[in-house]
């Protein structure tokens, strides 16, 4: 593991409604007086269930309802379930605690009961990483919970940008699935990962939201550098576009241009290979992985707009073997 952190998160629980409707010619009544919620942290997300409430009536379905203490809105309830939720933003330096009645109604009479919450204050865990590098280990550890049954347990990361750049098994193993220099969405060079938890237990739910912040730091202060240093390519393909590079620099945004170093480059890498268009690199032969299956091509990085910013990085292209069955031209006649 290269950055091991112990992730401890909010612990809340939805009851599963057990319980029995049997109190034949009982007045409605709340089956607690009082619900206690610790340590919701602030960074929870809105419609989040933080607890559920139950009231009992032998006469006619319940209705539910926060009469009072629900400072600027922060809660709602489910009016038929009793799930209280997350309804505004919560911030723990204007409200650390927060006590809710909630009042249960059937057709003949009311009951009401307490709901105190105290907030906890986020303090995001972070973990650093160089841009532009391959991580193979998990750059987060994060703690699972002491269910036997894995298939039980699943770890989610929120957002559908950042899911394209990090994954996380069900063993709370976050994964960086290729380099990345910063966030699309923010043009920042920091992250913030939401990851949600889920446990299912044979009585309900857990669910539990961690906070990371991924920051990046660009490790090369002397120029430009190829933000992709390794890539495939398949033997036995017609000559043809490999890839559009691109490149990093901490003090220029580009855009780049790109050329081989003739200086240092070898014979054989320089007649398979070519930059045209500025960034596109061009394969000008047909590989045999069994000849050579890797080439080494040295890349000149100039900034169009301001030339002083200028590096070299070292472009590998790793030649894939390809089964001589599907060598045959019968793609032809595919319905693809
Ligand atoms: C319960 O909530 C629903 C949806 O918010 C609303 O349509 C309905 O009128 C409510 N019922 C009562 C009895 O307040
Ligand atoms: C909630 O109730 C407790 C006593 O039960 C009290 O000490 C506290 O100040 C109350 N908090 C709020 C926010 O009303
Ligand atoms: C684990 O959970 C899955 C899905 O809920 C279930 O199919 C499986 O039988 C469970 N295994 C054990 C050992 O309880
Ligand atoms: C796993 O979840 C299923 C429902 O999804 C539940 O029936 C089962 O009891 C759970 N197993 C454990 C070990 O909690």
């Amino acid at each position: 593991m290269q950055f091991p952190i112990l992730i401890v998160g909010l612990f809340f629980f939805i009851g599963s409604g057990y319980g029995n409707d049997d109190f034949q010619d009982e007045k409605i009544h709340f089956e607690k007086s009082l619900y206690t919620v610790n340590d919701l942290f602030d960074t929870t997300n809105i419609n989040d269930v933080i607890v559920k409430v139950k009231a009992v009536s032998s006469s006619s379905p319940v209705t539910y309802e926060i009469t009072s203490g629900n400072l600027e809105n922060s809660f709602r309830i489910n009016n038929e379930t009793g799930e209280i939720f997350v309804n505004e933003f919560i911030d723990y330096s204007k409200f650390q605690q927060y006590n809710l009645t909630v009042t249960a109604y059937d057709d003949a009479d009311s009951d009401y009961t307490t709901v105190q919450i105290f907030l906890k204050e986020y303090y995001p865990s972070s973990v650093t990483i160089e841009a532009g590098k391959e991580y193979y280990d998990c750059l987060v550890q994060f703690q699972t919970s002491k269910t036997k049954n894995k298939s039980n347990e699943t770890f989610e990361i929120i957002n559908e940008i950042q899911k394209a750049i990090f994954t996380i098994d069900n063993h709370g193993c976050l994964i960086l699935k290729e380099p990345i220099y910063q966030d699309p969405e923010s043009g920042k060079l920091s992250w913030n990962l939401r990851i949600v938890h889920t446990v299912h237990h044979s009585a309900g739910i857990s669910t539990e939201m961690s906070l990371l912040e991924v920051n990046v730091i660009v490790p090369n202060e002397n120029g430009p550098f190829l933000s992709k240093q390794t890539i495939y390519w398949d033997e036995k393909q017609n000559a043809g576009v490999i890839i559009k590079l691109s490149a990093i620099d901490s003090q220029s945004p580009g855009p780049f241009n790109y050329e081989i170093d003739n200086d240092e480059v070898d014979a054989k890498t320089k007649e398979s290979f070519d930059i045209v268009d500025y960034d596109d690199l061009y394969a000008t032969v047909t590989f045999n992985h069994a000849e050579q299956s890797q080439y080494k091509i040295p890349i000149i990085i100039t900034d169009i707009v301001d030339p002083s910013r200028r590096g070299k990085s070292y472009l590998f292209v790793e030649i894939n073997q390809v089964e001589d069955d599907q060598d045959h031209d019968d793609f032809w006649l595919s319905t693809e």
